[in-house]
């Protein structure tokens, strides 16, 4: 496998990390430059033979800065069949409500586990405590739930949801195989190595249930099948040796939190 074919610097526009994969939206995580220039995740496309896939929607209350990055990359909004959520995290699935409210034909997947707690208007996952904000929060449309193991697909290309509960109790990659190499979105679970700090990981916070014992379990899981390419939430995506190093360092940091017992109640904002 050969880390040349793959572009994962952070670009000003929309950039083609590899093949069918671009990277199209980014918030001001990190610092690095921003299409939105608000807290939103990564979002990726994934382009198909038929339809298009956007891995999360990112935050943004307006459609136009994710059209206008959908465009420059090639396609188009009308051929953005399914988002596929990666957890529930409003950073992560706020953009869907504006997408779906223009776009009803979209297809929004998440989880059973966040279907079934925004279905009980139980808003924890998506990372609301204020009352007035779980009053005013707007489900987007069209959603509809995978479970563990269960294929998703944007044809040719197939991939597998995988549950690496952690950062949250929701929290879902998928994993595919593009051109040969093993790729995968691995959401807030692991988002590695990102300039001097090694090992990122999800934000850990009582409100979104997480679990450090989890956490180290999906991390010792993920690091037994390294994938060629990882493709965070936030932060810049890692390919090769940069993947494997990452994914180490992502289980190195949740192992030294293990080693504070007290971490094994936290409070929010921990
Ligand atoms: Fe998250």
């Amino acid at each position: 496998m050969k880390t040349k074919r793959f572009d994962c610097a952070p670009h000003p526009t929309p950039s083609n990390v590899f093949g069918p994969v671009w990277w199209i939206g980014r918030g001001i995580w990190g610092q690095l430059p921003s299409f939105t220039g608000e807290i939103g995740c990564n979002v990726f496309l994934l382009k198909g033979a038929k339809f298009d896939v956007l891995i999360d929607a990112g935050m943004s209350p307006t459609n136009g800065p994710l059209e206008r990055a959908i465009r420059l990359a090639g396609s188009s909004p009308e051929r953005i069949r399914e988002i596929w959520i990666t957890h529930s995290h409003s950073d992560h699935l706020n953009g869907a409500q504006t997408w779906t409210a223009k776009y009803p034909k979209t297809r929004v997947r998440i989880s059973d586990i966040g279907l079934r707690y925004l279905r009980n208007k139980d808003y924890r996952l998506v990372g609301l405590a204020d009352p007035k904000a779980i009053a005013k929060y707007r489900v987007p449309k069209n959603l509809s739930a995978f479970k563990e193991g269960d294929a998703l697909s944007c044809p040719p290309w197939k991939f597998r949801a995988e549950y690496l509960p952690g950062h949250t109790l929701d929290m879902f990659c998928f994993r595919g195989r593009i051109d040969g190499c093993d790729v995968y979105f691995s959401g807030d679970c692991a988002i590695g190595d990102q300039g001097k700090t090694w090992g990122n990981i999800g934000w850990l916070n009582s409100l979104w249930l997480s679990n450090l014992r989890d956490y180290e379990t999906s991390l010792m899981n993920l690091n037994k099948r390294i994938p060629d390419v990882l493709l965070p939430g936030h932060g810049v995506p890692h390919a090769g040796a940069s993947a494997a190093r990452s994914v180490k360092n992502c289980l190195k940091r949740v192992k030294k939190f293990r080693a504070f017992p007290q971490l094994g109640s936290m409070v929010p904002f921990t």
